[in-house]
């Protein structure tokens, strides 16, 4: 039937017809919160490519997830900044490291948050690589037993998720099985299963002080012209027992958000990264985007193409709006 029998505008005329025909739902319940953590006490440091987000000691975390929770955002997703770095990133699976003191705080004074935690070396490893080095290359296997021992110091503190990052091949499938041994089987894995190595990830290497001191993550994350090799990376992570597996960035990757999720049942997250963040606050301080309006397309766009979860720098701020708003745009 086509025109004048059929006129599309007929479901558009109103905002109560549009809001009951409306094909994708987004609520609190699908965010994510990444944070920044470092030593100290009272510190609140903004980081100025991403505004409005902070390396923050413990205590001003323990408030940021308090803040978050009545927001109605569940989930946090943990970085560190360690006191010190070094050839093998040790601060980053000791007991007393900063994200694993940072997990334990939040399991006692924010029992209701869920707690996920970064697996990954760069954010602890002076040379700022997500391995440990052997001739001038990231070395894998040797790798693995790091991130095994990052894993479960996380555990250990209390971590819900745990969310390897770093591209090591097997490192799902370690860690499963490391997790499994100590008695953590209700631990879920989060899986950076399709992390292209991108340049939309510069803000937050900023924020974590974790930029690469030579060369670059082409070795180990995925080139951004690929589609098909996602769809390896993401059934190699389901067989060694990611519960949820991510596509990574998100805005630029619609097409494989799409893919994953027609082609496996998983939850599937993706992750709208700092740099899709940093573009829209930086057109929205100049007066040429509307931020509020933009970051819920963006959103929506998201959920649309398919994600179950959403890692976005905008989980307080589009959980308020949803709320105000109701889900009306
Ligand atoms: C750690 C990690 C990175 C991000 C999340 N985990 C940086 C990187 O791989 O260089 C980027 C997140 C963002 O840009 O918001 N490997």
């Amino acid at each position: 039937m086509s025109f004048p029998v059929t006129r599309m505008r007929r479901l558009r005329q109103s905002s109560a017809l549009r809001e009951m025909l409306a094909e994708t739902a987004l609520s609190a319940n699908d965010f994510i919160m990444p944070l920044f953590v470092r030593p100290g006490k009272g510190v609140r440091n903004p980081i100025s490519s991403m505004p409005g987000n902070y390396q923050m000691s413990i205590d001003v975390l323990v408030e940021a997830c308090e803040e978050l929770l009545a927001a109605g955002v569940r989930m946090v997703i943990l970085f560190g900044i360690p006191e010190h770095k070094d050839a093998v990133g040790s601060e980053g699976y000791a007991d007393d490291g900063i994200i694993q003191c940072a997990v334990r705080a939040l399991r006692e004074n924010v029992p209701e948050m869920l707690v996920c935690t970064d697996v990954c070396l760069c954010e602890y490893t002076d040379h700022g690589h997500c391995g440990v080095i052997r001739d001038g290359r990231v070395d894998n296997d040797p790798t693995l037993d790091l991130l095994t021992e990052m894993s479960l110091s996380h555990a250990r503190a209390g971590a819900h998720v745990v969310a390897p990052s770093d591209m090591m091949d097997g490192r799902i499938g370690a860690v499963r099985n490391a997790l499994d041994a100590d008695g953590f089987d209700q631990t879920v894995i989060m899986a950076y299963s399709a992390k292209y190595a991108s340049s939309f990830y510069g803000p937050f290497r900023d924020a974590a002080e974790s930029p690469p001191q030579f060369g670059d993550r082409r070795a180990y994350q995925m080139d951004f012209r690929n589609a098909r090799e996602a769809g390896r990376e993401i059934a190699l992570d389901i067989a060694e027992g990611a519960d949820i597996v991510m596509v990574k960035p998100a805005l630029p990757y619609l097409d494989i958000i799409r893919t994953v999720r027609d082609s496996v049942s998983l939850p599937v997250a993706a992750y709208s990264v700092s740099g899709e963040f940093a573009m829209v606050k930086a057109a929205a301080a100049n007066g040429w985007l509307d931020e509020r309006r933009v970051a819920l397309e963006m959103l929506y766009s998201i959920k649309r193409a398919g994600a179950d979860l959403i890692l976005t720098y905008w989980a307080c701020d589009a959980a308020r709006w949803l709320k105000e708003d109701g889900a009306c745009l």
